[in-house]
């Protein structure tokens, strides 16, 4: 379509996909025959079945499963291709990857096992299809503190390929401030700070991102919409929201893309970006989303250029880059 065509040609950044995500149910099979791992189903199509999730819990659950055939730094590396090509048939040009560590480390797989992995995939994806991209480690906030300060610990000989870390898994009931001093010690370390909130959480962990880890960024941040003076707060302040409309959607966030806030977001004069979470579960990479939301919301092309352009300039590349990258 021509709105497909119009949002492909213009430089996008994505900010909030989870590499774990994008594992597609074929590359899922073919690593389990690969490392000799079982799985609990049989064919593509089971699989496909099984993402009917009622919220983020139900998803998470399978999510997790499916990563246990991510073994060897090869994996690592195909998945991460896997998705970076993906993202160039879009249009996209940069991407700022999350990957949970304590997902692998704690079924015996080595943090650098992960890192030299996907590292490998992103450097062979700058080289050969022109994508540049960082890393962001995202600390699970079902685990605890202890938890997270011995991943930041493993973290530390590979500052250098780490641009930030993120808080992700289960919200409701695990507040950003219960990551308060392990967000503060990788700040310390020059790392960028990012944190899911106002997926499902309320309002109130939105404002703990914000006053009590200083996020750089709010990864969803869908139901700060309910708390005006928040709302001002997140505007006065230039806060990028990573927004995912097709997993608001998948997770039941919204019931209808129709209903989804994206378009209100970019009226209040909040600086919203389009991004795909996890898209091997919720059915569409980053075009996708842009592309059904600008259809159910009634994007405007100028609306549409000024999500692109935010996610360069919510992006952690430099000031120079994020300019001329657009
Ligand atoms: N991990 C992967 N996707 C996630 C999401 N949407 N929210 C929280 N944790 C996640
Ligand atoms: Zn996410």
């Amino acid at each position: 379509t021509a709105l497909e065509t119009f949002v492909r040609g213009l430089p996008k950044a994505e900010l909030h996909m989870h590499i774990e995500g994008s594992l597609e149910p074929e590359l899922m099979f073919e690593l389990a025959a690969r490392n000799g791992v079982t799985l609990p189903f049989k064919t593509v199509d089971e699989i496909r079945a099984a993402y009917a999730f009622s919220n983020l819990q139900d998803f998470l659950d399978i999510y997790y499963q499916g990563a246990g055939v991510l073994l060897t730094a090869a994996d690592f590396k195909d998945l991460a291709l896997a998705y970076f090509r993906r993202l160039a048939a879009d249009g996209g040009t940069h991407a700022e990857i999350f990957f949970d560590p304590q997902t692998h480390t704690d079924r015996g797989v080595a943090f650098e096992t992960v890192i030299d992995g996907l590292v490998q995939g992103m450097e062979e994806a700058e080289r050969t299809l022109g994508v540049t991209s960082k890393l962001i480690l995202c600390f699970l906030r079902h685990l605890d503190e202890a938890s997270a300060f011995a991943t930041l610990e493993q973290a530390k000989p590979h500052l250098s390929r780490i641009a930030g870390v993120g808080l992700d898994s289960s919200e409701v009931g695990h507040p950003p401030a219960k990551f308060a001093r392990v967000m503060q010690a990788a700040r310390d370390l020059g790392l960028k700070v990012v944190a899911h909130a106002g997926e499902e959480g309320p309002p109130a962990y939105v404002w703990e991102a914000v006053d009590i880890l200083a996020v750089d960024r709010i990864d969803h941040g869908n139901r700060a919409l309910e708390d005006d003076c928040l709302t001002a707060r997140l505007v006065q302040d230039g806060t990028t929201l990573t927004v995912c409309p097709l997993s608001n959607l998948k997770l039941c966030g919204v019931s209808d893309l129709k209903e989804h806030p994206l378009k209100r977001m970019l009226k209040l004069g909040l600086k919203a970006t389009v991004n795909s979470d996890d898209p091997a579960y919720f059915g569409g990479y980053l075009l996708e989303n842009y592309v059904q939301t600008a259809e159910a919301v009634g994007l405007t092309r100028d609306e549409l250029v000024t999500l692109a352009k935010n996610s360069f300039t919510g992006s952690f590349l430099e000031e120079a880059e994020k300019t001329e990258r657009v």
